[in-house]
């Protein structure tokens, strides 16, 4: 730190003195959920602040490139921080609340602006001063620093001749610069460099310097300096020189986030020589030079050509030499220059190819001089095409040129199948693509410069050229007014901010892993398996127990109760004991003095395997007959027989969809403590089911389980991750605890959370249906096939929501769907947010497409006609009653205006040949209940103290869904007093015993109804005191109670009055009642490259009367992110022998603030009420997530708009999620007709499907 001033969010406000109107704001717009994520994005919204006290809403949208949220879906973050800028406005514009100031009944959620609002007013000046000794003076950075352990030496000279020498003495030293490159193997290979050399202060290495031919930038120069520095250059010369200039800052923007370009460096990005770096092909294709000198002090120039990345992670600079600067040169009139990036997500992901590409015409501006096309992606390092350039060279840059070029293109540089980073056909297609693209740009180009009338391009080619650049993202929220006589006291269905938002904002809100180090705790790190599926011959620890601070090993044999474990079947081990049935699996644990000790001695742990045949996907399972049950759940009714004879037209298909990370920002944590007296032990975890915990860790430890306290605070997000996944840990943690009798701690690192537990299942759905000519369905046979992993988990629950959410929201009078669980050697796969439901509605979606096209009918269309209607009966014979899904779809048609936009689309379509736009509206009809009836209950104890406060604790427990402000109003509106005085401090198995898991949306629900309970038994108790005295205080009556020995404790319990429906008679309520929704999303894609954006989504929830909307509506945003991701951008992927290449946010891509629809409205819906909850609430927090399949839908028409184009007008198969990958291979034309794909089985895949 030496030299260098670190603020954090801890420093610039608190809760205690004053917020920080980052901070305020933050928490006032909703735009903090489980809080995980917050202090990282107020500090990212605070340094734009400091660098720019009036900043743009551009300069907003730009500033949160690195960071992420699994919670919130953005779009309050971005409110609250847009809020800062010059241009603010209500989203709303002239429907403003504030402008109209009608007495509508419904208004907009919207955050306080600066006039009249409850939020301070930014003053830059007065924020924290900058250290004046580090401002007004560098003396600091100038000195030589030498820091060692006694595993490390780092070095930081300040001259270069220092440099020389450290590098002569220390000739296998690493020299680090951002330290991105290094760092990140030191972390994740745990890969170790006894000698370090820090090269960020050397002059020589940070000078710039212009001259006649380009510039010379320092190779220490940071990226976020380098395009300032280009930027400047761009405003001063001429246009045609600064070509190179002007694509390295377009590339940047697409490069890391904000954080990581403030440190990256010029030379660590040459020097690192990745194969998709996305400034090397730009470096290369302008023909950059480098300057690099050895120990003897010897310089030498070299040219960035083809020869520079000679082979992977190799460049010309020798071992023995230090990178000094590097010079972009100039343009030249009639030369041009572009780069290109396709990667799974726009902004920060690493490039799946990236492209420079320069030509020079000659003086006429017609015959190619000099060609270099480059490319990231394409090979194992940066690769020139050189042979193409060669034949063209001296050719017309004209329409016969693009053919040539793609056939030479394939020739030079196409991928074989089953090359490492697979989407071999893909590359290869976006490797031509790419070429054409800059085609047409130079055509463009040439043709603006030039004054001709004649257009090169035609028109409805020019979009091609065009990067999407997103409008300021913007939307609505619309709800119910609260009704004047409802009295200012009562909470009940305002819109209020979170409880502990503030506590998020500034960083105090207290995490599993936030508690301070207890006296004598030891950490545990996971020994786990590295085969999928093998026999265990020998786990030898001797070496890792000799390390330092290695306290022990743990294993089965230090199980003193049940090694087994499970929800639905007691199916996975503590500790595997003879086998192992995936990567993974928890074999043992090495528990040490600290986390870095015990992390270094898992790795030192040899295991032995002989290894077995694994199965991996859903083909195999049903290939091999491995399942998870015997027989298939089944849903029957009706007649299919019969239905499809009476069907005029029959139409069978399959379809799949892949898996999804949970990826909550926090990972699995617990600790846990033994009280060292009669077996007692305590744990906090990280879990949404402290119950199954508490029964777990007793079983496991053989003791009962009323000597076991579980205990969560909150949670960092949980999305269902933490249901059955938090065992994991807790289990091995508890067993190392009992062992030791010492408390010990285990936070797993991403990637190993990410390898360790399960995830979503990935789905494949084989389907016949059959309808009428009209379009009326008559009859559907679905076999569903769920891939469940190794054991159960809640895999049955998972499929079984999938069977009976087949029929979405559409009335089918003759069902029969199987539902099958495949055992495969994968993590135990469980339930994620919709837990089955996004899958069952995907896969009726799929079909109703497929009918429609088979039928001619518009797809909308289709589906207005077979929605249900009040009254109807679902396939398990639930009549649907109080049915608002056709409300919900008339709604989203009027707010979404789809007709007139639908027009616009196809006048679009037909104007752009290469860039096509989509839209598609989707029903949901979501039923809220357990499987199990005997999940619907909860309970509540409510202690009411004699100064009048009131300590409220329920069974649920609270990871973002502000489940705990809920509570408290509702607990506020029954004892008749304000929430400041109502506290939850925590959720733990010693207040309310045997609770349900915090999931199935019904949390809210159950425990709402628990806590109103338990506060209307203390109403009925102080009911006398109060009659005594009507004009007392809350305070008055609680203390005469008091005196008069009355019981200010009590217990709420509440179950839902339906029982379980019976599958053999298919009779009873499966679902206690439904919620339903409606949505709209118009995306646009590039038919090129594969990528898209969400241009517009409306969504209308009908949620009865929400308790809270502010809190609703953040549920319905967070959930349909969460959908969006894993409808197009989320992708699991594995290796043959099952490795999990996507184990961590460098590989696994979930939507980024840049990935949101540009403009996203919400509304509840009016006038709606459910009498089998809580205030006539409902359960929302899973919903919303299927209605993402919107954007699927439409991005399925836009690419069908695009093979309509070349007479493509049959069914195709998309199956989820919609990557730019698939997006791109479906849009045929006559680049993928280039690569048609690799028969199946003639190569090895690089990836497999699950
Ligand atoms: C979160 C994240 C996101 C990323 N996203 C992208 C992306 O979108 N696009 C992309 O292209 N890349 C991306 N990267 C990779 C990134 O570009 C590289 O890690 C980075 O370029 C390395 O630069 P650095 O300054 O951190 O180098 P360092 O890690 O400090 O060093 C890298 C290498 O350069 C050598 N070196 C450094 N200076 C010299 C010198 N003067 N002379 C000789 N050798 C030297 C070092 O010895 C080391 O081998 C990302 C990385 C991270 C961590
Ligand atoms: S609030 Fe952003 S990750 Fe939870």
């Amino acid at each position: 730190m030496h030299g260098l001033a670190v603020t954090t969010t801890e420093a610039i406000g608190d809760t205690k003195t004053r917020l920080h109107p980052v901070q305020e704001r933050l928490a006032q717009s909703h735009g903090t959920q489980c809080g995980f994520c917050s202090p990282g994005m107020v500090m990212s919204m605070y340094t734009l602040l400091r660098n720019k006290p009036c900043p743009s809403l551009a300069d907003v949208e730009n500033a949160f490139d690195g960071n992420l949220c699994r919670c919130t879906g953005y779009r309050p973050i971005l409110d609250a921080f847009h809020s800062f800028t010059k241009e603010f406005l209500c989203p709303m514009g002239d429907e403003c609340c504030q402008v109209k100031k009608t007495q509508e009944s419904f208004t907009s959620e919207k955050l306080p602006t600066e006039e009249g609002s409850e939020c301070v007013t930014y003053d830059p000046s007065q924020e924290p001063i900058f250290p004046s000794e580090l401002q007004l003076n560098d003396q600091l950075d100038k000195t030589r620093l030498v820091f060692s352990s006694n595993r490390v030496k780092w070095f930081r000279p300040t001259a270069f001749n220092d440099l020389m020498i450290l590098k002569y003495l220390y000739p296998d030293a690493q020299l680090v610069i951002g330290n991105t490159g290094v760092g990140c193997g030191w972390q994740s290979t745990y890969q170790h460099y006894p000698e370090v050399i820090a090269v960020t202060n050397i002059p020589e290495l940070l000078a710039v310097e212009p001259t006649v031919a380009g510039v010379w930038i320092g190779a220490s120069t940071t990226l976020t300096i380098l395009q300032e520095i280009l930027q400047e250059l761009v405003n001063t010369e001429p246009e045609h020189k600064t070509r190179v200039y002007v694509a390295i800052i377009d590339m940047l923007k697409w490069f890391a986030g904000n954080q990581v370009r403030n440190v990256v460096s010029i030379g660590g990005s040459i020097m690192t020589a990745s194969p998709t770096s996305d400034l090397n092909p730009l470096f290369v294709s302008a023909r950059c030079k480098v300057t690099v000198a050895n120990k003897d002090g010897d310089q030498r120039t070299i040219v960035m050509d083809e020869q520079f990345f000679y082979d992977h992670r190799k460049n010309m600079v020798k071992p023995d030499e230090v990178l000094i600067n590097v010079l972009i040169p100039f343009t030249r009139k009639n030369e041009y220059f572009e780069g290109y990036k396709q990667a799974h997500r726009r902004k920060n992901d690493t490039a799946i190819v990236n492209a420079g590409m320069r030509v020079l015409l000659d003086d006429d501006g017609d015959v190619i001089k000099e060609l270099c096309l480059c490319y990231g992606g394409m090979a194992c390092r940066t690769v020139v095409a050189t042979n193409t350039a060669a034949h063209l060279v001296a050719k017309n840059w004209d329409d016969d040129l693009v053919q040539e070029a793609c056939d030479l293109l394939e020739k030079e540089l196409s991928l074989p199948p089953g090359v490492p980073g697979g989407m071999e056909t893909y590359r290869n297609t976006l490797c031509v693509s790419f070429f054409f693209k800059f085609y047409l740009t130079v055509q463009m180009k040439r043709n603006a410069g030039s004054n001709l009338t004649e257009m090169k391009v035609p028109s409805s080619y020019q979009s091609a050229t065009c990067v999407f650049e997103r409008e300021t993202s913007f939307g609505c929220q619309m709800f119910e007014k609260i009704q004047d006589e409802q009295q200012r006291i009562d909470p009940v269905g305002r819109a209020l901010p979170h409880l502990a938002a503030t506590q998020n904002t500034t960083g105090e809100a207290v995490f599993v892993d936030d508690t301070r180090p207890l006296a004598g705790e030891l950490s545990m790190a996971l020994v786990v398996s590295t085969k999928s599926h093998a026999k265990l011959i020998t786990v030898d620890a001797s070496r890792a127990l000799q390390m330092p601070g290695v306290v022990d090993f743990i294993d089965h044999k230090d199980v003193p109760g049940n090694n087994n474990f499970g929800l639905a079947a007691q199916d996975q081990q503590v500790f595997a004991v003879d086998k192992v049935m995936y990567q993974g699996q928890i074999i043992g644990a090495i528990v040490a003095e600290t986390r870095t000790e015990a992390q270094r001695a898992a790795q030192a742990v040899v295991v032995e395997y002989e290894e077995l045949t694994p199965i991996f996907t859903i083909q195999e399972a049903i290939d091999s007959d491995s399942f998870l049950t015997s027989d298939p759940l089944t849903l029957r009714n009706g007649d299919v027989t019969e239905g499809f004879n009476a069907s005029d037209v029959v139409i069978e298909g399959e379809t799949y969809m892949g898996g999804q990370e949970h990826f909550y920002p926090e990972t699995q944590t617990s600790i846990a403590v033994p009280s060292g007296e009669d077996n007692e032990m305590t744990l906090l975890v990280a879990t949404q089911f402290l119950h199954y915990i508490q029964q777990s860790v007793a079983a496991t430890l053989g003791v009962p389980r009323n000597k076991i306290v579980c205990k969560a605070k909150r949670l960092g997000g949980g999305f269902g991750g933490k249901v059955g996944n938090s065992a994991l840990v807790a289990l091995s943690l508890a067993v190392a605890a009992n062992k030791l009798q010492r408390p010990v701690r285990c936070s797993l690192e991403r990637t190993e959370d990410t390898r360790i537990t399960g995830s979503r299942q990935p789905f494949l759905g084989r389907y016949k249906v059959g309808l009428s000519r009209a379009g009326i369905i008559q009859a559907l046979e679905l076999d569903i096939y769920s891939n469940g992993g190794y054991a159960m988990d809640l895999s049955n629950i998972t499929t079984l929501r999938a069977v009976v959410h087949a029929d979405n929201g559409y009335k089918i009078p003759n069902v029969l769907v199987r539902g099958h669980i495949c055992k495969t050697n994968l993590p135990a796969n469980n339930v994620m947010r919709g837990a089955g439901t996004p899958q069952g509605v995907f896969l009726c979606e799929q079909w109703m497409e497929r009918a429609a096209e088979a039928l001619g009918i518009s797809p909308d269309k289709l589906r207005e006609m077979n929605l249900y209607k009040e009254g109807d009966l679902t396939p398990y014979n639930q009549p649907l009653t109080d049915c608002n899904l056709n409300r919900c779809w008339d709604d989203v048609m009027k707010q979404s205006d789809y007709e007139h936009r639908q027009n616009d689309i196809n006048v679009f379509n037909s104007e752009n040949r290469w860039k096509k736009r989509g839209i598609a509206v989707m029903p949901l009809k979501y039923g809220m209940g357990h499987k199990l009836h005997s999940g619907d209950q909860a309970g509540a104890l409510v202690h009411v103290y004699t100064d009048g406060s009131v300590l409220l604790a329920h069974g649920g427990v609270e990871m973002g869904q502000g489940l705990h402000t809920k509570m408290i109003q509702i607990a506020s509106r029954v004892l008749k007093i304000p929430m400041s005085k109502i506290h939850t401090s925590e959720t733990s198995t010693d207040k309310v015993p045997n609770a349900s898991h915090t999931a199935a949306s019904m949390t809210s629900d159950l425990n709402g109804m628990a806590v109103l309970i338990a506060c209307d038994v203390i109403m009925k108790r102080l009911q006398p005191f109060v009659a005594k005295n009507p004009a007392g205080s809350w305070e008055e009556w609680v203390t005469t109670a008091y005196t008069d020995r009355v019981s200010l404790s009590a217990t709420g319990f509440y179950k839902t009055p339906k029982e379980d429906h019976d599958w053999q008679t298919n009779s009873g309520d499966t679902y206690n009642y439904f919620s339903y929704g409606a949505a709209v999303s118009e995306v646009e894609i590039d038919t090129l490259s594969g990528d898209h954006v969400v241009l517009r989504t409306d969504i209308v929830m009908d949620i009865g009367q929400s308790l809270n909307p502010a809190i609703d509506i953040g549920q319905i945003e967070g959930a349909f992110i969460q959908g969006y991701g894993l409808f197009t951008l989320e992708e699991v992927r594995r290796s043959p022998t099952g490795f999990l290449y996507t184990a961590g946010p460098g590989t696994y891509k979930i939507p980024s603030m840049n990935d949101i629809p540009v403009r996203l409205n919400v509304s509840l819906l009016k006038g709606s009420s459910n009498p089998h909850a809580v205030y006539s609430s409902k359960g929302l927090g899973e919903p919303p997530l299927c209605l993402a399949a919107s954007v699927f839908f439409a991005i399925r028409h836009a690419i069908a708009a695009a093979r309509a184009d070349v007479g493509l007008n049959d069914f195709f198969l998309l199956d989820s999620p919609a990557t730019a990958e698939k997006i791109r291979m479906a849009c045929a034309d006559q680049f993928t007709r280039q690569f048609p794909e690799p028969k199946k089985g003639s190569y090895t895949p690089w990836v497999i499907g699950l």
